[in-house]
């Protein structure tokens, strides 16, 4: 008998095998697509620090929809840009059936209906001209129960656009427990929420400040966790599955694993991972100065993500990995 009784060797020798054995199988149908949508645009704006990716104009989204549809991703989340004057201290354009945000819902939802799930960001930071997350008190900082009724407001605003899922991501503690009294409140027992439950104040967002034109100057490390802290994102998602959460969120994603695996580990809802713009920019970047290949990459890092525990992943690559994943 040879002395290596373990070969594990064996079970890579040819890519069938490989195939096989995997531990680990990335779908379609567990992407989500995040696409913004921006206000006075004529034509689709690419936006710089997210190569590949652009803010849409009204009838642009509607064809991306589309092709969420055609590509059987798992569904698109929608992310409003609102024109300069239209931002305000509370946020107004938000709430509004007006608002970018609640038209483009309402387009994507009469193109495609029921054929992908539509989440909506509840959040008023593009809305602000402050830029936080929230409203603010008379000493600057975010005042949170004045900013949960928004959130309120808002989420109802979306489900009547047409919005399946609500995905409240401003870290306000006892919003999703608000959000679901107000949605039932308003007769949409049946529109969900995706929680951004494990959302950390993290330098990976820089390139979405871009994409939405945020006006924030500052931070937002009163309210979103310090990347220090793992237990808390348990109490995060813990509490966030107790106040009616029907999808836990953890974000950013491949430098989190450990709270996403953790959090799935204890979850007993379905469990998301957000990979943000700029780990979706640093992998864009390098593999355009050929440092590294840009579908060797971001299939690895999304089948790492799914392998840390996500069920769902949300990335800027997603209709590229359906094709990749084909
Ligand atoms: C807040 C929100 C942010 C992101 C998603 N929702 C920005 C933030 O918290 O500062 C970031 C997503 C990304 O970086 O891709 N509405």
């Amino acid at each position: 008998m040879s002395e290596i009784v373990r070969r594990p060797r064996r079970l890579r020798v040819t890519p069938a095998v490989r195939r096989l054995v995997a531990e680990t199988r990335v779908h379609p149908s567990q992407l989500i697509l995040p696409v913004f949508v921006a206000d006075g645009l004529d034509e689709p704006r690419p936006i710089s620090s997210l190569p590949g990716v652009v803010q849409h104009t009204m009838e642009s989204v509607r064809a991306e929809a589309a092709r969420v549809v055609d590509a059987g991703l798992g569904g698109i989340a929608l992310f409003g840009v609102p024109d300069i004057d239209d931002k305000d201290s509370m946020g107004t354009a938000a709430y509004s059936s007006q608002g970018i945000l609640n038209r483009a819902i309402e387009a994507v939802r009469a193109e495609v209906g029921d054929e992908t799930v539509i989440i909506a960001d509840t959040c008023l930071d593009e809305f602000t001209d402050h830029g936080h997350c929230g409203i603010l008190d008379e000493v600057g900082g975010v005042d949170n129960d004045a900013t949960v009724e928004l959130y309120r407001r808002q989420a109802v605003s979306q489900a009547e656009a047409g919005a399946h899922f609500v995905a409240p991501s401003g870290m306000m503690d006892g919003q999703v427990l608000a959000i679901r009294e107000a949605l039932d409140e308003a007769g949409f027992s049946e529109t969900g929420i995706m929680a951004y439950s494990a959302k950390y104040a993290s330098a990976f967002y820089g390139p979405f400040r871009e994409a939405v034109g945020s006006s924030l100057h500052g931070n937002r490390r009163s309210y979103q966790q310090d990347p220090a802290n793992r237990r808390e994102g348990r109490l995060e998602a813990s509490l966030d599955e107790f106040e009616g959460a029907d999808i836990l969120m953890v974000k950013p994603a491949s430098h989190y694993l450990d709270v996403l695996a953790e959090v799935a580990e204890a979850s007993q809802v379905p469990v998301a991972a957000y990979q943000v713009s700029g780990e979706y920019a640093m992998i864009a970047a390098a593999a355009e100065r050929g440092w590294i290949d840009r579908q060797a990459a971001l299939t690895e890092a999304t089948t790492c993500i799914v392998r840390a525990g996500a069920d769902i992943v949300l990335t800027y690559a997603a209709l590229e990995l359906a094709e990749w994943l084909r």
